[in-house]
């Protein structure tokens, strides 16, 4: 294999990283060690006084070393001399005799980026492909080719920190402006311009200015006491944003700080034991797979047809709540014309206002600017009658969650919207089916799942009915993606796949507040075990009215596994509905709240007994317990459809890999006896294994390959 050429122009010397058969540029072992051989042979050239690396591939110059060698790290041992490996190459091409210019022209991260922390410069190109970082923490480990200690070098201690521990990646501008590339070119010339500027550089006509530090840096990195700040700072923002589930940005904190003063071959040591520790982790292996899970869903294909439409232009919304509102600004911010009907201009107003509300925070945080917000915000327009919607590509219906005036909104729809359009309905629990039934166009109506809020909420479920053609699945899943969403499809059964697993879980915290366990501490077992937020937080957050509804929905379908618990109707009729009316498990006033007494008071007695590990085990294998009867019934068709519901749909900790991955790493055998323990001390129904947990527990089977 090939995975270098070399070609000369005068005294430029080019090596063109071209990976045989492949789209992409990774550094493998067997990509590292043609480098090495590559850069043994250039040192000892005289006729070579410049040398450009380049890429033969669009759009991309190194996407990283390559994780599959990662995942296979079996101890740490193993991780530290992986990371030797790359080092040692590195080394050698920072100490080529020659000048030496990283040409990026497309997403240069991780090993990538190290590799081009090895050159002398690095230039880029212009162009929203141009993607640079470090975002080794995410997949639960740390730049382990030099890049914990060259970029520190190059852009400051405070800088490196705030790319290196959340494992950013930025565009080509940021990265000019923190100084992680020297120059920018036209892309159509890069490489032309890189050598231009390469003869440049050697004919010292041009000079690389670094961004000279601030006398607040120089304050802060040159001394002791000032380091001591700015480490023990950005371990607070570590804490802040992972609450410390993610050991990589802290070892990496703690590694580059070992690293100040040090020797270049001392610090290059330590980063590679800070690797050790990382890269043979259950938590690394976690992300890798989710990692692995983001990717192919980004691109899976569900079906064989092609959509009708690749990209959706003009979109009608039915419903102007707070999903109408939310969804008509995602609908702008991608640049769809959106038509919005509700039944009085009161209701319009308010999701002009969640639109607005949106857009203003972006304005705040200056990721748009005033023009383009007005211009998106345009694009929405509001109507009390059906005015328009028949020239709407797709509609979008979100009512209320009533089946009765669902099926009336369908029916007029029908009426109205042209004939080829899709229906979809952003239903969270109804039958979709049912709906479609008022139409005459059945293959063409489909759910269309957002969560809430639409604007933050990766997930969109799609939930096909036995009706609804390949091609609508395909034009769904099409527009789900236009609008940045990740998507699942699922089969058409009551509450789909998250809120049929969530609620569960909700009803059953729920039951455990019931018999006693306080809301606080309820929530604060759940989110050490990971979630992001608590079940008692989240039943305030979404509104315990909705919540009892679709709960409702659930029990109806179910029946006595998801019996409603009794609290939660008394909280539900005595209009406790949580963060919407200032109160429900807790009391809510601006940006705090405190537990509320009168539900505590409601509960009556209480004869809390368990430990916390049983509570945690109650919440999280009813998830699981549910989940296999999804895969059981055929509602999904893979345990990785349901993971990665559960992660963009409800936020189960990416760390522990996925719900269904929890449950292999528990054992399902351990998970099975567990239940039967709970159905003798809690409840018959709830906790009853389902068939595939059963005949899974005698088989010793795993939901992933093992
Ligand atoms: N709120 C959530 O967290 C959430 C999350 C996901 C999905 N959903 C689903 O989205 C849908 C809407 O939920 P919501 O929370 O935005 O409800 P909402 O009560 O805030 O808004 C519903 C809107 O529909 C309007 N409406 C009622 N009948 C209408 C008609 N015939 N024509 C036009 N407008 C009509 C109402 O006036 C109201 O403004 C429901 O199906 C719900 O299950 C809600």
């Amino acid at each position: 294999m090939s995975y270098f050429k070399q070609t000369i122009d005068g005294d430029i010397g080019t090596l063109e990283f071209d990976t045989p058969d492949s789209s992409v540029n990774i550094l493998s072992s067997a990509a590292l060690t043609e480098l090495e051989q590559q850069l043994d042979e250039i040192a000892g050239r005289s006729d070579i006084k410049v040398l450009l690396i380049t890429s033969a591939k669009k759009s991309i110059f190194i996407a990283g070393a390559d994780i599959k060698e990662i995942e296979s790290i079996t101890d740490p041992q193993e991780a530290s001399e992986k990371c030797n490996r790359g080092k040692q190459v590195f080394d050698k091409l920072e100490k080529l005799p020659q000048i030496t210019v990283a040409v990026i022209n497309g997403a240069c991260l991780g090993g990538g980026y190290e590799l081009s922390l090895a050159c002398t410069y690095r230039v880029a190109g212009f162009a929203g492909c141009v993607k640079i970082g470090l975002p080794e923490v995410r997949l639960g480990i740390l730049p382990g080719f030099g890049g914990c200690v060259r970029l520190p070098k190059l852009i400051g201690i405070g800088n490196a920190l705030s790319v290196i521990l959340p494992g950013k990646v930025l565009d080509a501008n940021r990265a000019l402006t923190l100084g992680m590339v020297d120059r920018l070119f036209y892309d159509p010339i890069l490489v032309e311009q890189a050598k231009t500027f390469g003869r440049a550089v050697l004919s010292k006509k041009e000079k690389v200015h670094r961004r000279r530090k601030t006398l607040i840096t120089k304050l802060l990195e040159g001394n002791p006491v000032g380091r001591s700040i700015l480490f023990s700072q950005a371990r607070k923002s570590v804490m802040k944003s992972t609450a410390g589930h993610y050991p990589a940005p802290l070892v990496a904190l703690d590694t580059i700080k070992s690293l100040v003063g040090k020797s270049q071959a001392e610090a290059l040591r330590l980063e590679s034991e800070g690797f050790g520790k990382l890269g043979a982790s259950e938590i690394s292996k976690n992300l890798i797979h989710v990692f692995y899970l983001d990717e192919q869903y980004k691109k899976k294909k569900w079906n064989d047809a092609e959509p009708t439409l690749t990209h959706v232009k003009k979109a009608g919304v039915v419903g102007a709540g707070v999903m109408g509102g939310g969804i008509a600004q995602l609908l702008a911010k991608n640049n769809v014309i959106c038509r919005i009907k509700d039944l009085n201009n009161q209701a319009l107003a308010l999701a002009l206002k969640t639109a607005r509300d949106v857009y203003k925070y972006l304005l705040k945080t200056r990721r748009m600017k005033k023009g383009q917000v007005e211009a998106q915000m345009s694009l929405i327009s509001p109507t009390t009658t059906y005015d328009g919607f028949k020239n709407a590509d797709v509609v979008i219906e979100a009512v209320v969650e009533r089946m009765d005036i669902k099926k009336q909104v369908f029916k007029e729809l029908d009426e109205v919207v042209q004939p080829s359009a899709c229906l979809f309905t952003n239903t969270s629990s109804l039958s979709v089916t049912e709906m479609a039934q008022c139409t005459s166009r059945q293959d063409r109506v489909c759910g269309f799942h957002f969560f809430n809020p639409v604007h933050r909420m990766p997930l969109l479920e799609i939930i096909a009915t036995e009706k609804t053609s390949e091609q609508t699945i395909a034009t769904a899943v099409a527009f789900a993606r236009q609008l940045g969403k990740m998507v699942i499809v699922v089969k058409d059964k009551e509450g789909f796949i998250v809120n049929r697993i969530l609620l569960p879980y909700m009803n059953e915290a729920a039951y455990l507040f019931q018999e006693g366990v306080d809301t606080k501490h309820l929530d604060d077992i759940v989110k050490r075990f990971g979630m992001p937020m608590g079940p008692m937080e989240l039943a305030d957050e979404v509104g315990i009215d909705v919540g009892y509804h679709v709960a409702h929905i659930l029990e109806g379908a179910y029946g006595n596994r998801m019996r409603i618990a009794e609290i939660l109707k008394t909280v539900y009729e005595a209009g406790m509905l949580g963060k919407k009316s200032g109160e429900g498990f807790y009391i809510h006033a601006g940006k705090h709240k405190t537990v509320s007494s009168n539900v505590q008071n409601m509960r009556g007695n209480t004869v809390f007994t368990l430990d916390d590990d049983v509570t945690l085990k109650r919440l999280v294998y009813i998830m699981i317990n549910e989940a296999s009867r999804c895969l059981e019934e055929g509602v999904v068709e893979s345990a990785s459809t349901i993971d990665v519901g559960m992660i963009y749909g409800t936020g189960f900790p990416p760390f522990r890999g996925g719900l269904l991955r929890y449950a292999d790493s528990v054992g399902v055998k351990h998970i099975v006896s567990d239940l039967k323990n709970f159905q003798d001390r809690f409840d018959q129904h709830r906790f009853e294994p389902s068939q595939l947990l059963l005949s899974m527990a005698e088989t010793n089977d795993t939901f992933y390959p093992s």
